[in-house]
């Protein structure tokens, strides 16, 4: 038998609804990632598991797999001031006006942890951390595996990209599911996540599972199961797991696009922003926390005087980011105003569509954005609107990206009952 007939009776197993063993699942990775395994043989089987599924030990098989296609970095004697430190960290399933993890990686990094936050640029509506921080002039998202140390010892946090090494299968994996509409599916995107965090090396991590319409996965139920088997694959690896469980039918916070995104995270670490970035960032430091150990934080009190924004601001120095330069501003805005009175609704997707519209995301991998388009929401949901008052601005650097930006934002604005903060958490799960 050639490899190409073993690659064909694997897709075929599984399009049958058989469990595959450990032996099949090593090699269809190992075949993948070598070119032995052809995309479009790969790309059949992601779809055969979209619709059969995987056993939690095929998933977790799978995640070894793909973790085992390229390097393990070891963080475990990492030191801070010449003492060993935990290592803590945090992954967002994808949201629309998620920045997160620009707030809470230098919160973290406020008591004796490292928090090494490797992550990636945005595809679509979701926007990718990096191309938020790279908004901020001179800073570097690539960093050498030495480089990252060193900004871990120094500053406790660094946000970097991850190496062309870890989990490489995941990396061409990906791409193919991103073209051949087989992203969402719960095995693929807990062993994609996770190969990823463990082959990074952390040794507790917290996770913000996403659902509403601007996350993968709508519904909170299959939210609340990727919880689960994402938090199962870290326990089984030996990673102090946990998981929130949160809402993303509205966008988080009030900017959506890169350089909007970090103004507003900038608003936080000096002691004020929203409400519900506030909130579930507050929310998550104390889980990951808790992973590590410490369980009288007050993460609040850390946004409040000062003591994140000036590990922020090592953060981003460290990396050859000015803190304190401008950042970009779009030369065209436009605003968009309410057409009926009633309580505010704002479609998470919609909004997301509209600021990648106006400039802000990519098409293709690879593809320039504009840092300073997107979108500001001046009301979000459940606030009290007038007919003609205005609602939200759209910001971009083309004044041709405008008017469908606009008619995208027009469409995602609607009216009704309340349905909720973005950022809400309905459920939680520990692997420890
Ligand atoms: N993020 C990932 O890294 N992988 C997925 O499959 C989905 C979201």
């Amino acid at each position: 038998m050639t490899a190409r007939h073993d690659a064909v009776r694997i897709i075929e197993a599984k399009r049958d609804g058989r469990e595959l063993d450990d032996d099949e699942i090593d090699w269809m990775v190992d075949g993948f990632t070598r070119g032995v395994v052809a995309p479009e043989q790969m790309s059949a089987l992601a779809m055969a598991i979209c619709f059969r599924g995987m056993t939690d030990r095929e998933i977790s098989r799978w995640t070894t797999a793909m973790v085992d296609s390229g390097t393990r970095m070891d963080l475990s004697g990492l030191t801070r001031g010449g003492v060993v430190v935990p290592t803590v960290d945090k992954h967002s399933t994808g949201g629309v006006g998620d920045a997160i993890t620009l707030v809470l990686t230098p919160l973290l990094a406020t008591w004796d942890v490292a928090v090494p936050q490797l992550s990636g640029r945005g595809l679509g509506h979701t926007g990718g951390t990096l191309d938020k921080l790279e908004s901020i002039p001179g800073w570097r998202a690539d960093l050498d595996t030495d480089e990252m140390r060193s900004v871990l010892s120094r500053t406790g946090a660094v946000i970097c990209a991850a190496g062309a090494d870890l989990a490489p299968a995941d990396r061409a994996l990906y791409a193919l599911r991103d073209v051949t509409g087989t992203v969402a599916s719960i095995p693929m995107i807990a062993a994609s996540i996770m190969s990823k965090k463990i082959a990074e090396g952390t040794g507790a991590l917290v996770l913000d599972v996403k659902y509403g319409s601007g996350a993968f996965l709508p519904d909170p139920a299959e939210a609340a199961e990727l919880a689960r088997v994402m938090v199962g694959i870290g326990a089984a690896s030996g990673v102090r797991t946990s998981a929130l469980v949160t809402a993303n039918h509205t966008p988080l916070g009030r900017a959506v696009g890169n350089a909007l995104e970090v103004a507003e995270c900038l608003e936080i670490l000096a002691g004020g922003g929203p409400d519900d970035m506030v909130d579930l960032t507050c929310e998550l430091a104390r889980e990951a926390l808790a992973a590590v150990g410490i369980s009288d934080a007050d993460p609040r009190a850390r946004l409040g005087d000062g003591r994140a924004m000036d590990s922020y601001r090592a953060m981003i120095s460290a990396q050859g980011g000015d803190p304190d330069a401008p950042l970009p501003r779009a030369a065209h805005t436009e605003q968009i105003r309410a057409a009926t009175t009633g309580p505010l609704r704002w479609d998470a997707l919609g909004v997301g569509r509209a600021s990648w519209l106006s400039g802000a995301g990519r098409t293709r991998p690879g593809e320039a954005i504009d840092p300073a388009a997107g979108v500001v929401l001046h009301r979000v949901e459940g606030d009290h609107v007038h007919a003609g008052e205005v609602v939200a601005t759209v910001h971009a650097g083309d004044e041709g990206r405008l008017p469908a930006a606009l008619d995208e934002l027009a469409a995602a604005l609607g009216t009704g009952a309340d349905r909720g903060p973005a950022g809400a958490v309905t459920g939680r799960r520990r692997g420890w």
